[in-house]
C-alpha cells in the first residue's frame, strides 16, 4: 500500500445519501465544503448526486465554481463570502451556482455583477433564527426584505430560497430548535408580505434530517451523515456507513529496553522490552496533537494507543510482542468492521467532535478512492 492513505468509500456516500433521501420528502443539498469534509469535493458530490441528491452546497465560492470547473452542472449554493471576493461573485453568476445573501452589500455585490453579464442572479436569503452566526438578524430582515423585493420586480434577481441553520439539531428536543423553527416561520411570513415565496425554504442539516421532519421544508442540508458519520452518536448510527479509513504503512519496527523514553519529552517509557512500530502520520497530516498517549490506533488486527507525543510527521505506537514487520497495516480509523477505531473513537480520546477528525486529514494523505459512486 501507499505510506499513507484516506480510503474513500464512493459507494458508502452514495448509500448514505440514499439513506437520507428515504428520511425525507425533501430535496437532498449534499453539503460538500472543506474538500467534501476531507473526502474530495469532486468525487464526493458525483457519488452524492448518484445516490440521489438534487443539489450541492459548499461555504465557499471557490468550492463551487470548482464544481463547474469539473462540468457539474447540479444547482449548487455557496454561503460564506466578503466583500472583494468581487471576481468569484462574477463568476458564480456566469455559471449559475446560487449564492446565499445575508445583507445589502452582498445584495449590491450580486447585482453589480449580474448587471455586468446581462443574467439574473440565482439567491437564497439568510435570516439568523439564533445561531448569531451569518444571517440577517431580525432587526435588519425588513429592510433586506425590502430590497431584494424591489430588486425581484425590477428583475433583477431571482430569489430561489430563504433559509437559516440550527445550533442545537444535535440535541434533540432543546427547546432552542423549537424557537428557531417558529423565527424562521415568522422570516418566511415576512417575506411572503413583500411578495418573496421562494421555491425552497430549507433549515436542516444531517441532524435534524434524521431526527425532526417538521424542519425539513422544501429541502435538506445534511453533511456529516453523507460521510457516514452519525449527526447524533446517542441516537445510533441510523444505517449510515462511515466513508473514510485513514491508514497508513509502518514505516520502522524496532525491538528496545525496559525504560526507553519514547518521542518527544519522553511523555511515553516502555515498562519492559518491547516493540516499537513507528506510523508515518503525524500533525501535519491532522492526527491531533492532543492525540498523545490517547489516540487508538489497530495495527494487524490489535488494538493499541499511541504512544508518546505526536509529532509533525510520524507517531510511535508500543505493540508489545505481536510480531509486526514494516510496511504492516496501522489502521488509525474506519468503519469499524475490523475492529479498527471509528472517527467517533478518536473524537472521544481526544475531546473533540468526529467532523474535525476527518475533515481535517491533510493533503500528503493520498486519496484512494473505492466502491462505484453510480
Ligand atoms: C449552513 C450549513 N448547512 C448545512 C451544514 C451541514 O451540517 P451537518 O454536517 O451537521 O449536516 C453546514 C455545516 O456545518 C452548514 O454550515
Amino acid at each position: 500500500m501507499l505510506r499513507t492513505e484516506a480510503v474513500v468509500d464512493l459507494a458508502a456516500i452514495r448509500g448514505n445519501v440514499a439513506t437520507l433521501k428515504a428520511a425525507t420528502a425533501a430535496e437532498v443539498m449534499a453539503v460538500v465544503k472543506a474538500d467534501g469534509y476531507g473526502h474530495g469535493l469532486l468525487e464526493s458530490a458525483r457519488a452524492a448526486l448518484a445516490g440521489g441528491a438534487t443539489w450541492l452546497g459548499t461555504a465557499m465560492i471557490d468550492e463551487s465554481i470548482a464544481l463547474r470547473d469539473a462540468g457539474i452542472t447540479a444547482p449548487t449554493l455557496a454561503w460564506l463570502w466578503t466583500p472583494d471576493e468581487t471576481e468569484a461573485v462574477r463568476r458564480a453568476v456566469d455559471t449559475g451556482v446560487d449564492l446565499s445573501v445575508s445583507s445589502q452589500w452582498q445584495l449590491d455585490g450580486v447585482r453589480a455583477a449580474a448587471a455586468d453579464l446581462d443574467l439574473v442572479p440565482r439567491i437564497h436569503l439568510k435570516i439568523d433564527t439564533g445561531l448569531s452566526r451569518n444571517g440577517a438578524d431580525v432587526g435588519n430582515w425588513p429592510d433586506l426584505l425590502a430590497a431584494t423585493a424591489k430588486a425581484q420586480a425590477g428583475g433583477e434577481v431571482e430569489v430561489v430560497g430563504v433559509w437559516s441553520h440550527f445550533a442545537y439539531a444535535d440535541e434533540p428536543g432543546h427547546p432552542m430548535i423549537a424557537q428557531q423553527i417558529a423565527a424562521f416561520r415568522d422570516a418566511l411570513a415576512d417575506a411572503a408580505r413583500v411578495g418573496i415565496e421562494p421555491q425552497l425554504r430549507h433549515l436542516a442539516n444531517s441532524a435534524a434530517t434524521l431526527t425532526l421532519p417538521e424542519a425539513h421544508f422544501d429541502l435538506v442540508r445534511p453533511g456529516i451523515a453523507v460521510y457516514g458519520l452519525s449527526p447524533v452518536p446517542q441516537q445510533g448510527d441510523f444505517g449510515l456507513v462511515p466513508g473514510m479509513t485513514l491508514r497508513a504503512a509502518l514505516a520502522s519496527v524496532k525491538r528496545v529496553r525496559a525504560g526507553s523514553g519514547v518521542s518527544y519529552g519522553h511523555a511515553y517509557t516502555t515498562e519492559r522490552e518491547t516493540t516499537l512500530a513507528l506510523v508515518p502520520l503525524g500533525y501535519a497530516d491532522g492526527i491531533p496533537r492532543n492525540a498523545t498517549n490517547v489516540g487508538p490506533v489497530s495495527i494487524n488486527g490489535h488494538r493499541f494507543t499511541i504512544s508518546g507525543r505526536v509529532c509533525m510527521d510520524q507517531v510511535v505506537v508500543d505493540v508489545g510482542d505481536l510480531p509486526v514487520d514494516v510496511g504492516d497495516h496501522a489502521v488509525l480509523f474506519g468503519p469499524g468492521l475490523d475492529g479498527e477505531p471509528s472517527a467517533q473513537d478518536w473524537a472521544d480520546a481526544v475531546g473533540t467532535i468526529h467532523y474535525e477528525i476527518v475533515t481535517r486529514v491533510g493533503p500528503r494523505v493520498t486519496r484512494t478512492y473505492v466502491g462505484a459512486a453510480g
